[in-house]
């Protein structure tokens, strides 16, 4: 049985994943609004998956008969300073998720609660791809500079990117 404190915690983070996904998908629609499809395709789909973030915790208090609590989602930013600025708000806000979940291990160790700390490893890899992908976007416009060209050529590249769904007891 999950304790209060770690039930607690576990809610916070659901709503932390369904910020992410409501900033991610304002920055899809603000990438579509300046011409950039494969950008905004790309965020479309960073949205998906953070709402998939979030259902499989949502998931997991579920299957140890805890109480689920959603909460209010804050209203995210709308528009941005171009596209490297957006980028960059993106890897910065998983650095804090990836704080968000290294508290949360922290909170699973102190509770000696293994089956959360055991779910949160996953978390913890994914945290790891999430900078990475952020980082390599954000590597890739600082070599292209100013060349319209090369970014077009990368917003074909993000256009390529597809959906594929996390199964929640991965
Ligand atoms: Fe769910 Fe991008 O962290």
């Amino acid at each position: 049985m999950l304790k209060e404190k770690m039930i607690e915690a576990l809610n916070k983070q659901i709503n932390e994943e369904f910020y992410s996904s409501y900033l991610y998908l304002s920055m899809s629609a603000y990438f579509d609004n300046i011409g950039l499809k494969g950008f905004a395709n790309w965020m479309r789909i960073q949205a998906m998956e953070e709402r998939d973030h979030a259902m499989k915790l949502f998931d997991y208090l579920l299957s140890q008969g805890a109480e689920v609590k959603l909460m209010e989602i804050k209203e995210p930013q709308h528009k941005w300073d171009g596209v490297k600025d957006t980028i960059g708000e993106a890897l910065k806000h998983e650095q804090h998720i990836t704080q968000c979940i290294n508290n949360l291990v922290d909170i699973a160790e102190e509770l000696k609660d293994r089956a959360t700390n055991n779910l949160l490893q996953w978390y913890i890899d994914e945290q790891v791809e999430e900078e990475e992908n952020a980082r390599e976007i954000l590597d890739k416009l600082e070599l292209i500079g100013d060349s319209k060209q090369a970014l077009f050529m990368l917003d074909k590249d993000l256009a390529q990117r597809v959906y594929t769904p996390i199964t929640t007891n991965e």
